[in-house]
């Protein structure tokens, strides 16, 4: 059997952070605790709509099961290169500047090992997605992170980026609207962004899943579409979050030709091509109806504000979630961890929320709850939540 010392530092590293991930996020009870209730999930709890399904049933009926070409298939491309235009303000060329991924986790890594040599930095605004690392950690880089503050609702200051240009940055990896901050970037934070990027010869990765998850006034902005930045940006994007597809595992990346032939030999090493079916279901989310999205937006926006009043009925606190479907919230005034908090919540509520600390330092202090979980267990969740929050709280008094 292989010893723990003959897998690479990589591996070993990753085993150790795996290993964390799921203690931290509770994955070691895969059997469900009866009662318990998941108030941290990463999964929409709408299902796929209707048409997407039979569109990859389709396919699977027209004999869509072998491989397709690496780079996906021209009508998603297509498909793909209409919406960014339309909808963010990009003009890409469907042929050579769009790659269909086997899930947005795999355009990060392609992303990542076709981009990033070894010693190279990668600044990312922290508490980060904790992918990034991980794949940063494959590809011989490093992670720099740039801290930001729920008093600033978790916006990043561009100065404080500038600050932690080296001669060895290669990049500035945004998410917005942000796992798991819910932040979505301001137009002048993302203009910072971009002056400093030209000013130093960077390149930006832009991942935005979560692009259609926008409450009130917020709005997205691809940077990729700012003056001068197409040629800098590698933008990032999937169908998991806003079409509700985590299982169909489809994503893409849209940059310059010089980026997508790098990356393309890579993600064939990976995964040769994204599923013939699910790429076809995809290709139907985008050019099929969109009303539904609207019933989506108004319940999630509810749970938003009740998950916001209970909050402040706890006296926790958190930065105005803009985007996504989360909540970054401070548990300091429990006097716990944000492990032992997690770890309180499972074994005296049944209640399961994400710790913090698995998102960069920053995030040390704090957990990210979901307002991806219908009302029925919301209510529920919360109380029980309530009384935990209630007893700590009363202890450090
Ligand atoms: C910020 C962010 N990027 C990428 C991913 C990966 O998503 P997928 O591979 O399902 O498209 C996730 C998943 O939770 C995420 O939160």
């Amino acid at each position: 059997m292989l010893q723990e010392s003959e897998s690479s530092v990589a591996a070993q590293v990753l085993s150790r952070k795996a290993q964390k991930l799921c203690d931290l996020l509770g994955l070691q009870t895969s059997v469900a605790i009866k009662g318990q209730i998941n108030l941290g999930t990463g999964t929409p709890d709408f299902p796929t709509p209707a048409h997407i399904i039979e569109a990859g049933k389709g396919a699977l009926d027209e004999g869509y099961t072998s491989y397709t070409p690496w780079i996906g298939i021209p009508q998603l491309r297509e498909a793909i290169a209409a919406k960014l235009q339309t909808d963010n303000g990009l003009r890409v060329d469907p042929e050579s500047e769009v790659l269909v991924t086997t899930g947005t986790q795999e355009a990060l890594m392609v992303t990542m090992l076709s981009l990033v040599d070894p010693a190279e930095e990668v600044l990312i605004p922290s508490p980060y997605y904790g992918q990034y690392e991980q794949d940063l950690i494959l590809a011989g880089g490093r992670l720099v992170p740039v801290p930001t503050f729920e008093q600033d609702d978790f916006e990043v200051d561009p100065r404080e980026i500038e600050k932690r240009i080296t001669s060895k940055t290669k990049a500035i990896l945004l998410v917005s609207p942000s796992n798991p901050t819910a932040n979505v970037l301001y137009r002048e934070t993302l203009d910072g962004v971009a002056e400093i990027a030209e000013k130093y010869n960077l390149i930006v990765i832009s991942d935005e899943l979560y692009e259609k998850y926008v409450y009130e006034d917020y709005k997205h902005y691809s940077i990729g579409s700012f003056p001068g930045m197409w040629e800098r940006t590698i933008t990032i994007n999937g169908f998991s979050k806003c079409y509700s597809m985590t299982g169909w595992r489809v994503g893409y990346i849209a940059a310059p030709a010089r980026f997508i032939s790098g990356m393309l030999p890579i993600k064939h090493a990976m995964t040769i091509c994204a599923p013939a079916m699910s790429q076809w279901a995809a290709l139907a989310a985008l050019t099929g109806p969109q009303d539904w999205w609207r019933e989506v937006m108004t319940e999630y926006g509810k749970r938003r504000r009740f998950w916001m009043e209970s909050l402040d009925e706890m006296g926790l606190t958190y930065g105005v979630p803009r985007g996504a479907y989360y909540i970054f919230v401070s548990i300091t005034s429990t006097g716990l961890s944000s492990e032992q908090f997690v770890a309180a919540l499972r074994e005296e509520a049944r209640v399961v929320v994400g710790s913090g600390a698995h998102y960069g330092e920053e995030g040390e202090g704090y957990v990210r709850v979901s307002l991806a979980v219908p009302f029925s267990l919301l209510e529920e969740g919360l109380d029980r939540m309530k009384k935990v929050v209630r007893v700590f709280q009363a202890r450090r008094k």
